[in-house]
C-alpha cells in the first residue's frame, strides 16, 4: 500500500478511529486534512503529526453543517492541489429506545452520521473527479447489521451508511470513484470509553465486551485504520460498495460468545 502523491481528508480526525486513520494515511505518504468540529484535540493531533514528520492540516468543521463542510474541503484543496481520498468517520453516540430518543436526539444522531456523510461525500466527490477519481471509505459498525438495546437512532443511522455506501458505488463506478465502508466491533476509542463510564465499572466493562469478541479482546483504533488504509488504496482497486467487518469476530458465533462457552458444539465435554 502507498498514498505517495494522495490527498486525504478524514472527518472527525482529531481522535480515536479518525485520527489512527489520518496518521496511517500520513505513513503511507498521503498529505492528510483533518476535518472536526474538535478544535482544540483537531490541532493537537495535527501538531503531534508534523512532529512525525508529515504533511497534515487541521479544517474546523462540523459536519452537519453543510456550509462548514463545503468550505473545508475547499479549503484542503486549495492548499493541497486536489482530493484523492474522504474517510467519512465523524460520529457520535446516543442512546435511547423508540419511545425514550427525542425528536432533538434522533435528528442529532441522522445528523452528524448520515447527513455528515451525506455532506462530505457530496463536495469530496467533485473534488475527486477532478482528479481522475478517488475512493471513500464510510465508518459504519457491525450496528449496520445488528442492533446494541437503547440505541435506535444510532443503530438506524449505521444502518443507513451501508446504503449510502452503495448508492455511491453504483453512481460513480464508471466515472473511477470506489466506495466501501468498514464496519468496527468495539475499538478502544474515548467514544467507547465515555460509554464505558457510563456503567460506573468501566474497567470491567471494557473486558466483558472484550470477551464478547471472538478473539477475546476489544480492538485498537490502528486495527481500523490498516483497514481503512488498505480499501482507500490502489491494492482495493477492484472492491467498490461493500462493507468488511474489522470486529475481531463479534458477528461469528450464533447467539454470542455466552451460547458459545453453554456447551454447544461440544455437549459440554471439551
Ligand atoms: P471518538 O469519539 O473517539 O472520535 C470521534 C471524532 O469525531 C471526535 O474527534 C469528534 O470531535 C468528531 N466529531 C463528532 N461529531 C462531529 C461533527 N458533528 N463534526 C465533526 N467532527 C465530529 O469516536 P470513535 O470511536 O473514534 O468513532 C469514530 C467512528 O467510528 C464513529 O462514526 C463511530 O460511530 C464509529 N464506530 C466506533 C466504534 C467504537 O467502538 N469506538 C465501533 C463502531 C463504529
Amino acid at each position: 500500500m502507498q498514498m505517495e502523491g494522495k490527498v486525504a481528508v478524514v472527518t472527525g480526525g482529531a481522535t480515536g478511529i479518525g485520527e489512527a486513520s489520518a496518521r496511517k494515511l500520513c505513513e503511507l505518504g498521503a498529505r492528510v486534512a483533518i476535518l472536526d468540529r474538535s478544535a482544540e484535540t483537531g490541532q493537537a493531533t495535527v501538531a503531534a503529526l508534523e512532529k512525525s514528520g508529515y504533511t497534515a492540516s487541521y479544517f474546523p468543521c462540523d459536519v452537519s453543517i453543510e456550509s462548514q463542510v463545503k468550505a473545508a474541503i475547499a479549503a484542503t484543496v486549495a492548499r493541497y492541489g486536489g482530493l484523492h481520498v474522504l474517510v467519512s468517520n465523524a460520529g457520535i453516540q446516543r442512546y435511547g429506545d423508540v419511545v425514550t430518543t427525542t425528536p432533538e436526539l434522533w435528528d442529532e444522531t441522522m445528523a452528524v452520521h448520515v447527513k455528515g456523510c451525506f455532506h462530505a461525500t457530496k463536495y469530496a466527490i467533485p473534488a475527486m473527479l477532478a482528479c481522475g477519481g478517488g475512493a471513500i471509505v464510510i465508518v459504519a459498525s457491525v450496528q449496520s447489521f445488528t442492533a446494541v438495546n437503547n440505541s435506535v437512532a444510532y443503530v438506524a443511522a449505521k444502518h443507513a451508511l451501508l446504503g449510502i455506501t452503495r448508492a455511491i458505488a453504483l453512481d460513480f463506478a464508471s466515472r473511477n470513484i470506489r466506495a466501501n465502508c468498514v464496519c468496527p466491533g468495539a475499538i478502544d476509542t474515548p467514544m467507547l470509553r465515555a460509554t464505558a463510564d457510563r456503567t460506573g465499572s468501566p474497567q470491567q466493562m471494557l473486558e466483558g465486551i472484550g470477551r464478547m469478541h471472538a478473539l477475546g479482546r476489544i480492538g485498537r483504533p490502528q486495527e481500523v485504520a490498516n483497514a481503512i488504509a488498505f480499501l482507500a488504496s490502489d491494492e482495493a482497486s477492484f472492491i467498490t460498495g461493500t462493507s468488511l467487518l474489522v470486529d475481531g469476530g463479534l458477528l461469528v458465533p450464533t447467539g454470542g460468545m455466552g451460547f458459545q462457552e453453554s456447551g454447544i458444539g461440544t455437549g459440554g465435554k471439551e
